[in-house]
C-alpha cells in the first residue's frame, strides 16, 4: 500500500513536475475505491450537496453534513490525505468561527487539510486558519459557493481585468499560509502563470493542464451526477445507467418469480416432517 502523502510530498511532486491526481468522494465506498486506485488525494467536497443530497447548489450543505460524509471518507481512505471542505456559512462570519469550524474538520473527523473559496476577502481567515497549524487549501476562479455573485457557474479569469484580479488573489492566498491553491474553470493560460508564479502546489479543476495536478468530482466523471455536466468533465464510464438497469433487471425478476434462486435461501437443517409438526401445533 501506498504511503499517506504530506504537504511536503506535494512541494516535493511539484518541484519534480510530477502530477498529483485527486477526486471528490463523499462516502465510504467511494473513499476505499479512491485509495485502492492510488489517488494522491480525496476531497470531500461541499459538492456533495448537489452530488448525493439533491440539492441546487452547495450553499444549504451544513458543517455537521461535512463532518458525516468526511468520517464516512476516512473510514474508508485511512491511508490518504483526506481534505474537508468549508461549506457556506462556516468560514464567512469571523476569523474566529473559520478556525473554530476548520479544528472540527481534525478532531471529529481526522481530515488533513481544509479547503476554502475565495481570494482577497478570505485572507484573513486562511491567516487564522494557518496559524492555528491546520494545513489550507485556497480555491478560486469559479468558486460554487458564490455562484450567485458570478451569474451562475461561469468560466473565470477569461479577460486580462478579471484574471489580473485572480493573480493577485493567488498571491495574497500564498502569502496568507495556504499549501496549496486550486484553480477552478480559468484559462490554461492564466493556469500556467499562476501554477510558476507560486511556490505552492497549484491545482486544476476545469483549468488545462498547465499546472500541478487535477482535481475531478467523482459524480461527473462516473456519470452519476444527471442533471448536467461541465464543460471540463470527461466522462470515465456511466455509472447511472449500470444501475439504473440493474434495478429494471431485479424488477423483472422479482415479477417473474426469477428471483430468489434456489441458490440464494437458507434451507432448513430439518426434516421436513419436523416442519409440518411444527406447522400444526399452530393450527
Ligand atoms: O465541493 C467541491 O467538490 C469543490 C470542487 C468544485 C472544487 O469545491
Amino acid at each position: 500500500m501506498a504511503k499517506k502523502k504530506s504537504v511536503i510530498d506535494l512541494m516535493e511532486m511539484k518541484k519534480k513536475g510530477e502530477k498529483a491526481t485527486w477526486i471528490t468522494a463523499y462516502d465510504f465506498p467511494m473513499g476505499s475505491f479512491a485509495e485502492q486506485a492510488g489517488l494522491d488525494m480525496i476531497l470531500v467536497g461541499d459538492s456533495l450537496g448537489m452530488v448525493v443530497l439533491g440539492y441546487q447548489g452547495t450553499v444549504p450543505v451544513t458543517m455537521d453534513d461535512c463532518i458525516s460524509h468526511c468520517k464516512a471518507v476516512r473510514r474508508g481512505a485511512p491511508n490518504t490525505f483526506v481534505i474537508g471542505d468549508m461549506p457556506f456559512g462556516s468560514y464567512q462570519i469571523s476569523d474566529a468561527d473559520a478556525v473554530y469550524n476548520a479544528c472540527r474538520f481534525l478532531k471529529e473527523a481526522d481530515m488533513d487539510a481544509i479547503k476554502l473559496e475565495g481570494g482577497m476577502r478570505v485572507i484573513s481567515r486562511i491567516k487564522a486558519i494557518s496559524d492555528a497549524g491546520i494545513v489550507v487549501f485556497g480555491h478560486i476562479g469559479l468558486t460554487p459557493q458564490s455562484s450567485g455573485q458570478l451569474g451562475g457557474f461561469k468560466a473565470q479569469g477569461r479577460d486580462v481585468n478579471s484574471a489580473r484580479e485572480l493573480i493577485r488573489d493567488a498571491i495574497a492566498i500564498q502569502e496568507a499560509g495556504a499549501r496549496a491553491l486550486l484553480l477552478e474553470a480559468v484559462p490554461p493560460e492564466l493556469t500556467a502563470y499562476i501554477a510558476k508564479k507560486l511556490t505552492i502546489p497549484v491545482y486544476s479543476i476545469g483549468a488545462g493542464v498547465p499546472c500541478d495536478g487535477q482535481l475531478i468530482i467523482c459524480g461527473d466523471m462516473l456519470g452519476l451526477f444527471q442533471a448536467f455536466t461541465p464543460k471540463f468533465v470527461k466522462k470515465y464510464a456511466n455509472v447511472a445507467e449500470v444501475i439504473v438497469n440493474a434495478f429494471k433487471e431485479y424488477v423483472d425478476d422479482v415479477k417473474g418469480e426469477k428471483f430468489p434462486e434456489d441458490k440464494h435461501v437458507y434451507h432448513a437443517i430439518d426434516s421436513p416432517e419436523a416442519f409440518e409438526a411444527l406447522f400444526k401445533e399452530f393450527e
